[in-house]
């Protein structure tokens, strides 16, 4: 197995907090990684214009619904020409299919903001609000081909309480993303991970939970 270069994609469609707490992580030194590219499946997602300033090279794949495999094949071309060895999903709101997910295999991460397998989906924290969720939290695992679904390399619960809005919630939620994510991407690109039977172990440590 080659070791990886700590050259990763970051792909986003929309506001980029995580973008900028990984960037930001990675500036101080904490994740052994190099952005090297931003792609977007929306062209004027914040997180690509704070990408831009930021003098990291971006790409826009418009995504299209009616040549979904063509679509796909063009967002891994525009990973691959990059030389990327570890691809971040941290906001991403695209199902990744077999094809791309191959070509990366268990080099894929995604953040999540529930305890997976709780509230899968796009709309994670109005679902754990609307169901009455005492506890939510963040995951970060791999992906597989499943929707927020793989081997998970960390979670962290987040109470909900009385009167939390999606906002004040979400914003807790972030807090915790902001730290878990840039942990697991250096786990990541430090090679620490093990997938054995769809589960992964982390270094010689055990996975990481605050509870
Ligand atoms: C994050 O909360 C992330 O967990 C979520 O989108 C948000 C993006 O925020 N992802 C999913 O729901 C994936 N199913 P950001 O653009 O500010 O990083």
């Amino acid at each position: 197995m080659c070791e990886p270069s700590g050259r990763i994609a970051v792909l986003v469609s929309g506001a980029g907090s995580n973008l900028v707490a990984l960037a930001d992580a990675i500036e101080r030194g904490e994740v052994g990684a190099q952005i090297a590219v931003v792609v977007s499946d929306v062209a004027d997602a914040p997180a690509l214009a704070w990408a831009s300033e930021r003098g990291i090279a971006t790409s826009v794949v418009p995504f299209d619904r009616a040549d979904r495999p063509a679509w796909e094949a063009r967002l891994a071309d525009a990973v691959e020409s990059h030389g990327v060895e570890v691809v971040v999903l941290a906001g991403f709101m695209r199902i990744l299919s077999g094809r791309f997910l191959q070509r990366w295999m268990d080099r894929v991460v995604n953040v999540h903001p529930s305890l997976l397998p709780a509230f899968r989906g796009a709309d994670a924290v109005g679902d754990a609000i609307a169901a009455g969720a005492l506890v939510t939290g963040v995951t970060v695992h791999l992906v597989d081909e499943l929707v927020d679904h793989g081997p998970i390399l960390a979670q962290e619960a987040v109470d909900v309480v009385p009167g939390d809005t999606r906002a004040t919630l979400l914003e807790r939620l972030h807090a915790v993303e902001h730290r878990l994510l840039p942990w697991a991407v250096d786990q990541l690109v430090r090679g620490n991970v093990r997938v054995v039977d769809g589960r992964a172990t982390i270094g010689p440590t055990e996975q990481r939970s605050s509870r």
